[in-house]
C-alpha cells in the first residue's frame, strides 16, 4: 500500500455508485434556506434605483440581501480587492450578482430573483482583447521580459515573419457546480461545506466579509466534482452570500449554483491574442523573437497577475531563445472575470512559440519536428530561460527520440502526405509536441503546506492536510506517503475532509503541486511520531534506537516483533504523544520582478505526444484518430492516478483547442452557458488508438516527495499536438504552400474555413 503502486483512487466505487458525498448530498439540516442570486443584465452600467419588493413578496421567500446588508467588506478579491459580492453602483458584466435571495426552495428562491426592477444607465463597454488594447484599459500594470536585443536580432535575421493568433478561452465544465452550504453556530459564527480548492481563503474572505476574524469562520471540503482551477477563488462568492445568510437569518443556508448561472457567473480560461515577430537563420534555428501576449482578465484582477506570468514563463516552452522580449498586457473587459484553468496561462504561451515553430518550419519547407529538435534547450549557452532560470533537468531529447520511434512518426508523416495527395475531400494531418512545465507557484510564499496525523489508541490512523480533492487522487497519494512511512496497510489510514479548523492557512490545491506539497507535510508529521515511537520502542525494550524497523503493520524491535497496534497500545498507555503536525516549504524558488529574473520554478515536468486527426474538407469536421503521449512523472507515487491524469488532462486541452467555444454576443452576453452550444469532448472524441506511456527512467534530480513529479496541469498541453496536426492537414488542401494560420479553438467552422480560405488562394 506504499510508494509506488498503481492503487484505483480511493474513492473510485463510491463516485461511480454514487455513495460519494458532494456538498449538495449532505443531509439537508432543519430550516434549510435555499439561495439564488440577482444578476447584472448589463455589461456597463450605473445602477440608478433596484426596486425589490416584488422579490420580497413572492412565494417562499424569507430574506433579501443587498450590499447593504454586510457588516464587514462588500469584497471577495483573492489578490485585489475588486471583487463585490454585490455590485453596489456600477455593473461591470451581464450575470454579476446584485443580490441574493433565500427561500424555502431553490425553485423559488429562483423565481423571485427575477422579479427585480433595476433602472441602468448605460455606460460603454469594452467587450474585447481588442477594443480594450485599443482603450488600454487594464486590471494590472503590463510586464516585460527581456533578454539581449531582439529588435537589432531580428533585423539583421537571415529570415524573419510575423503573424496574430487568437487562443480562445475555456469554461472550466467541472461536474459538481459550485456549491456552499453554511450553518450557523454560536456568537455568529458559521461553519462552511463548500466545493472549493481554497478553503482557507473561503475562510479568510468570508471572515472579511462577515467582519469577524478568521477564528469565527470554520470551512470543510471533503471532495468536489472537479475544480480545474475554477474553484480556486471563485468558490468565495457563493460562501460569502451563504455564510452572510446563514448569520443574518440564524438559518442553515445553501447556494447551489445552477449550471447555465455558474456558466454566466464565474470566471474561465483567458482567451489571449498573441502576436509574434521572429527571425531565424536557414536550418530554421530561431535567432530572435518578440512575443506581444494580451490576456482577457474581464472586470477584476482575480489571479490575472500570475496566469499572464505564466503565460509569459511558458512563451519559450521547451526552447532556448537567444534574443527574446516578451510583453504582456493584462486587459480589462466587461465581462466574467476569469480565473486559473489547468496550466494557468501556460497553455496560451506554449501555444504562441508552438504557432512560431510551426511557422518557421513551414517557411523553409521543413518538417517541423526537425525544426523543434534543433531549437531545445540544451548545449552549450543554450540552457537558459528568458527569465534566467537553467534548465537543469531537461529529458526533452530521451523524450522525443524515444517517442519518436515508438511511434513511427517519420513513416506515418510521409504515409500522410501520399495519402492526401490522393484523397479530395479526406485529409490527414501529424504533428508531436513537447511539454517542458514549470512547477511550482510563482507567488513565492504560496509554496508552503501543513498537515495532521492522529494515531489512535486502536492504532488506527486519522490523516489530514491542506490540500483538496478534485478527482485527482491527491489523497490516495498522501495516504500512499504516510502508509510507507508507517509501514501499514494503506486500509488503516482515514482519509479526512480538509478543514481550516485543523491545518490553517493553506494555499489553494493548484499549480499542480498538491502532492509534493502536502505529500512532504504528512511525511513530515509521520515521520515526527514514527521517530518518537522509535525513541520509546528502544527505551522500553532496551534495544538501540537502530534496532527498531518498521515492516507491514509490523514493529522489529531488536530480536522480538511485537504487531503496529501493539506498539501503539504500548505508547499510549506509556503517555506518548500520537499526533503530530508536519510542514514543509519548496526551496530554492524565488523571482524578481524588477529585473524579470529568478528562479520561479523548483524543477520542470516535461512529456511529448503525437497526434493524428483526419478532417472532412467539405464540413470542416475532425476526428482524433490516434495518439501517442510519453509523460515524465518523475518515480511515480501512484501510476495508475498519473495515467489518468494525463488521459484527463490531454482530453481537456483537446477541448479546449478543438471544441470549446466561448461566445459573447454585441451586448456582452455569453450566448454558450449550457452544454447545449457549449461543447466539450464526449467518450466517443477519445481516440480510437490511445497509447499513453511514462518515462521508465522517470526520475526527479530535486528533492521532490519520493523523487516524484507533479502530473496535475502538464498533460493538457499535450494536446496542442492535436491542434496543430489540424493545422497540418488543412495546409494539405495547398499542397503545404500557404500558411493555414489557424486559430484556437479549431472547430468545425474555423476548420472550414480555413480550407476554403486556403483553396481559393491556392
Ligand atoms: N483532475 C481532476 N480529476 N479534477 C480536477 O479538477 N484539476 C487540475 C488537475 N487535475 C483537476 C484534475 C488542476 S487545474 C490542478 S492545478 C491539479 O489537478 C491540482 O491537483 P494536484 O496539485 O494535486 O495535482
Ligand atoms: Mo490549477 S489551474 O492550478 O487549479
Amino acid at each position: 500500500g506504499g510508494v509506488h503502486h498503481a492503487l484505483k483512487h480511493d474513492s473510485a466505487h463510491k463516485h461511480v455508485t454514487g455513495e460519494a458525498v458532494y456538498v449538495d448530498d449532505i443531509p439537508a439540516p432543519a430550516n434549510l434556506l435555499h439561495l439564488a442570486a440577482g444578476q447584472s443584465a448589463r455589461a456597463h452600467a450605473k445602477i440608478l434605483s433596484m426596486d425589490l419588493s416584488m422579490v420580497r413578496q413572492a412565494p417562499g421567500v424569507v430574506a433579501v440581501l443587498t450590499a447593504e446588508d454586510i457588516p464587514g467588506e462588500n469584497d471577495v478579491g483573492p489578490v485585489i480587492h475588486d471583487d463585490p459580492v454585490f455590485a453596489e453602483k456600477v455593473v461591470e458584466f451581464i450575470g454579476q450578482s446584485l443580490f441574493a435571495v433565500a427561500a424555502e426552495t431553490r425553485e423559488e428562491a429562483r423565481r423571485a430573483a427575477l422579479l427585480a426592477k433595476i433602472e441602468y444607465e448605460d455606460l460603454e463597454p469594452v467587450l474585447s482583447v481588442g477594443d480594450a488594447l485599443a482603450k488600454e484599459n487594464f486590471v494590472l500594470p503590463d510586464h516585460v521580459i527581456r533578454r539581449g536585443d531582439s529588435k537589432a536580432a531580428l533585423d539583421r535575421s537571415q529570415h524573419r515573419l510575423s503573424g496574430s493568433l487568437q487562443v480562445g478561452g475555456q469554461d472550466h465544465f467541472y461536474l459538481e457546480g459550485m456549491v456552499s452550504l453554511a450553518l450557523p453556530a454560536e456568537d455568529g459564527d458559521v461553519q462552511i461545506w463548500c466545493s472549493t480548492q481554497h478553503p482557507s481563503e473561503v475562510q479568510h474572505n468570508v471572515a472579511r466579509v462577515l467582519g469577524r476574524p478568521s477564528n469565527a469562520v470554520t470551512v470543510d471540503v471533503r471532495r468536489m466534482g472537479g475544480g480545474f482551477g475554477g474553484k480556486e477563488t471563485q468558490s468565495a462568492l457563493f460562501a460569502a452570500i451563504a455564510a452572510l445568510t446563514a448569520v443574518r437569518t440564524g438559518r442553515p443556508a445553501k447556494f447551489c449554483v445552477d449550471r447555465d448561472d455558474d456558466m454566466i457567473m464565474t470566471g474561465k480560461r483567458h482567451d489571449f491574442r498573441i502576436d509574434y515577430d521572429v527571425g531565424f537563420d536557414d536550418d530554421g534555428r530561431i535567432e530572435a523573437v518578440d512575443f506581444m501576449q494580451a490576456s482577457r482578465c474581464g472586470m477584476s484582477a482575480d489571479l490575472s497577475g500570475a496566469i499572464s506570468d505564466r503565460a509569459m514563463f511558458h512563451a519559450d516552452n521547451a526552447y532556448y531563445l537567444n534574443d527574446v522580449t516578451i510583453t504582456s498586457h493584462r486587459c480589462k473587459t466587461n465581462t466574467v472575470s476569469n480565473t486559473a484553468f489547468r496550466g494557468f496561462g501556460g497553455p496560451q504561451g506554449m501555444v504562441g512559440i508552438e504557432r512560431v515553430i510551426d511557422e518557421v518550419a513551414f517557411a523553409l519547407s521543413k518538417d517541423p519536428l526537425e525544426v523543434r529538435k534543433l531549437n531545445l534547450y540544451g548545449g552549450e549557452g543554450r540552457n537558459i530561460t528568458p527569465y534566467s532560470m537553467t534548465v537543469e533537468d531537461n529529458v526533452l531529447p530521451e523524450i522525443i527520440e524515444e517517442l519518436e520511434a515508438s511511434s513511427d512518426y517519420a513513416r506515418r508523416r510521409a504515409e500522410i502526405r501520399t495519402f492526401n495527395a490522393s484523397s479530395p475531400v479526406m485529409k490527414k494531418g501529424i504533428s508531436l509536441t513537447p511539454v517542458k512545465f514549470g512547477i511550482s507557484f510563482s507567488t513565492k510564499h504560496l509554496n508552503q503546506a501543513g498537515a495532521l496525523i492522529h494515531i489512535y489508541a486502536d492504532g488506527s490512523v486519522h490523516l489530514n492536510h491542506g490540500g483538496t480533492e478534485m478527482g485527482q487522487g491527491l489523497y490516495i497519494k498522501v495516504a500512499q506517503i504516510v502508509a510507507e512511512e508507517l509501514q501499514i496497510d494503506l486500509e488503516r489510514i482515514k482519509i479526512s475532509a480538509a478543514s481550516t479548523g485543523k491545518v490553517p492557512n493553506t494555499s489553494a490545491t493548484a499549480a499542480s503541486s498538491g502532492t509534493d506539497l502536502n505529500g512532504k507535510a504528512a511525511q513530515a508529521a509521520a515521520r515526527t511520531i514514527r521517530e518518537r515511537l522509535v525513541a520509546f520502542a528502544a527505551s522500553r525494550y532496551d534495544v538501540k534506537p537502530s534496532e527498531v524497523f518498521f515492516h507491514a503493520n509490523k514493529v522489529q524491535i531488536g530480536p522480538q516483533t511485537i504487531s503496529f497496534d501493539e506498539l501503539i497500545g504500548q505508547a499510549y498507555l506509556a503517555r506518548v504523544s500520537l499526533s503530530s503536525t508536519g510542514f514543509y516549504k519548496t526551496p530554492k524558488i524565488f523571482y524578481d520582478r524588477e529585473t524579470a529574473s529568478g528562479r520561479p520554478f523548483y524543477y520542470f515536468a516535461y512529456g511529448a505526444a503525437v497526434s493524428e486527426v483526419m478532417i472532412d474538407s467539405l464540413t470542416g469536421e475532425h476526428k482524433l484518430l490516434r495518439v501517442d503521449i510519453l509523460h515524465d512523472v518523475g518515480r511515480s507515487i501512484n501510476p495508475a492516478i498519473d495515467l489518468g491524469q494525463i488521459e484527463g488532462g490531454f482530453i481537456q486541452g483537446y477541448g479546449w483547442l478543438t471544441s470549446e467555444e466561448l461566445f459573447w454576443d454585441e451586448t456582452g452576453r455569453l450566448r454558450t452557458h449550457a452544454p447545449s452550444t457549449y461543447k466539450i469532448p464526449a467518450c466517443s472524441d477519445r481516440p480510437e488508438d490511445f497509447r499513453m506511456k511514462l518515462l521508465e527512467s522517470g526520475w526527479n534530480r530535486e528533492d521532490v516527495i519520493h523523487r516524484s513529479k507533479a502530473v496535475g496541469e502538464p498533460p493538457l498541453m499535450l494536446a496542442i499536438s492535436a491542434f496543430l496536426a489540424l493545422s497540418d492537414a488543412v495546409a494539405s488542401v495547398a499542397d503545404y504552400r500557404i500558411r493555414p494560420d489557424l486559430d484556437a479553438p479549431a472547430t468545425p467552422e474555423r476548420v472550414l474555413m480555413a480550407v476554403e480560405r486556403l483553396r481559393r488562394e491556392a
